[in-house]
């Protein structure tokens, strides 16, 4: 059993600053981290500390070997990433001291990816395997289909939102995870409710208030709280929270079951500064006193 991602991979490059930049403004800061980021790399983060087997398919530039590098020591499996001619992703976040931020994404070489490259990535795929994706890369649909005509379960994490993109995958979706305000765009393009959207399951997370998931098949939903922690970094907890609940279904564990260990892991990444190198692993998930 093997999680196919095929996702973004990007350089976080986040600069401290006293105030977010006004129009023509010019500022100097002394405060640079770069970082492992990109929803696609964070996904793949998460469920390899969670104990699944991750096979990463995606793309970086010549200047984004280190992040290759970085996800193999994570335990990713990253012999599916090309390194192509296109920059690498970056984003270029600003952080004020109110920890408010500005982002500025470069997509570069995760939207370059050859849909030929994603069908030899997916060459030993089987209907054991899960198959996740994001709206940042390329090709979304023709790996959506690759992978449901191979039997995979299909799954995908409607973020950044986009009406176009997620109405394009719908009808090959399995699993559908989005937040609040995600899901209300897409209540709000489709003019459906989120509990008639046809994908079997659906889970919306609600931040601080934990997350619902409803079944499509039996109707039925059901509401988990989350677990009590002090705010320090958002940042991450949805891909965190993405990462274990596929590594949890991975491993045959029930929807509820994978949803608790997947609230726990995000809650954790809340308290925790940073995405990719600060994700908790299973030992951390499953030893943490809330
Ligand atoms: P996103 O980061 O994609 O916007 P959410 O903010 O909904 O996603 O958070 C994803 C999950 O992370 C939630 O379902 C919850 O389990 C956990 N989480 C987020 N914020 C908090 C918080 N303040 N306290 C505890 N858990 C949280
Ligand atoms: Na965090």
């Amino acid at each position: 059993m093997a999680i196919y991602n095929l996702g973004s991979i990007n350089a976080d490059m986040t600069y401290r600053v006293p105030h977010l930049l006004a129009p023509g403004e010019t500022l100097a800061t002394s405060s640079l981290t770069r970082g492992l980021g990109g929803k696609g790399a964070n996904m793949s983060v998460a469920a390899a500390r969670a104990g699944a087997q991750v096979r990463h398919l995606g793309a970086v530039g010549d200047d984004g070997r280190w992040a290759i590098e970085r996800l193999t020591e994570y335990g990713v499996d990253t012999r599916q990433i090309a390194v192509l001619s296109e920059a690498t992703g970056h984003a270029i976040i600003m952080l004020d001291s109110d920890a408010e931020n500005c982002i500025l994404i470069y997509p570069g070489a995760n939207r370059a990816l050859s849909v030929e490259r994603i069908e030899a990535g997916l060459a030993e795929a089987s209907p054991e395997d899960i198959f996740v994706f994001q709206n940042e890369t390329n090709a979304q649909r023709e790996a959506a289909e690759l992978a449901s005509a191979r039997g995979l379960r299909v799954a995908y994490a409607a973020a950044p939102f986009d009406a176009d993109a997620v109405t394009l995958v719908l009808p090959l979706l399995d699993l559908l995870v989005l937040n609040e305000i995600e899901a209300a765009q897409l209540e709000a393009a489709t003019g459906q409710g989120i509990d008639s959207i046809p994908v079997r399951d659906v889970v919306v997370t609600l931040g601080a208030r934990g997350c619902r998931w409803i079944n499509t098949d039996s109707g039925d939903s059901r509401d988990f709280a989350a677990l009590p922690v002090t705010p320090v970094d958002t940042t991450g907890a949805g891909d965190t929270f993405t990462g274990y609940l596929l590594a949890g279904l991975d491993r045959g564990l029930p929807m509820a079951t994978s949803i608790e260990m997947a609230q726990r892991a995000a809650a954790i990444m809340v308290t925790r500064q940073g995405t990719a190198d600060v994700i908790p692993d299973l030992k951390d998930v499953t030893e943490y006193r809330f």
